[in-house]
């Protein structure tokens, strides 16, 4: 039988991981986490993803320099103490991830009348995050660490994948043996943001109304 604490346990300790350990991840392991992430709900089921295992310490390469560039572009943004405190944190592994993972959603995948995407076409983008979170949880179940990068440009992704128009890359993941998992968001500890309490989050009836324990 589940626990619902095990899983609840699993959810608040999973981590967004950027510090790996070289240890190769066992392919029978790597495959139980794909398989998971396989499971997740799709938009009539469309399916709509591609998991891209990316070993090559070249290609890990290219991504990380498309990254650099990026992370230039993106540290323009801050200033005063926000600067270098941005510039100080460590926003991915690419390359010290044993295994990177280039989540896709192929956007004509079903054809152009998929059961429930009539009209919310982005509904598929929608289920190809489910299948990462799958991912993510179930890494962590396996002590293996996820780090999502962002950083990156789509038109890099195509360009050094052999991505198609059509198929969207969602997510960056890189995956491997964490050097550590810590209790609070890395964000947190660094004191570049804190979790909003959840009675903040929660609206009652409507947009707007005053949240509050009830
Ligand atoms: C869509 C998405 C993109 C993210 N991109 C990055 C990224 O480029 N670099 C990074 O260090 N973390 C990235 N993260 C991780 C978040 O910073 C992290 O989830 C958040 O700080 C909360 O920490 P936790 O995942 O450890 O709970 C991303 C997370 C998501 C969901």
């Amino acid at each position: 039988m589940l626990d619902a604490n095990d899983l609840y346990r699993l959810i608040e300790s999973r981590r967004d991981v950027r510090a790996f350990r070289p240890d190769a991840i066992p392919d029978e392991m790597l495959r139980r986490i794909l398989s998971a992430a396989h499971h997740a709900p799709s938009v009539g089921f469309m399916q709509p993803w591609n998991f891209i295992v990316i070993r090559d310490p070249e290609t890990k390469r290219r991504v990380t320099a498309s990254c650099v560039e990026e992370n230039a572009r993106a540290s323009a943004h801050y200033e005063g103490e926000r600067a270098p405190l941005y510039r100080s944190l460590k926003l991915e592994g690419i390359n010290e991830a044993p295994v990177n993972v280039c989540v896709t959603c192929d956007r004509t995948r079903g054809g152009p009348h998929v059961l429930g995407r009539n009209t919310i076409v982005d509904t598929d983008l929608y289920s190809t995050c489910c299948a990462v979170q799958n991912l993510w949880l179930a890494a962590r179940a396996e002590g293996i660490g996820v780090g999502w990068v962002s950083i990156l440009t789509t038109d890099a992704l195509r360009r050094i994948l052999d991505i198609p128009e059509t198929v969207l890359p969602v997510a960056y993941l890189c995956l491997g043996y964490p050097r550590e998992f810590f209790d609070t968001p890395e964000l947190q500890r660094r004191g570049w943001a804190e979790r909003v309490p959840l009675d903040a989050v929660i609206l009652h009836e409507r947009w707007g109304t005053t949240s509050g324990p009830r």
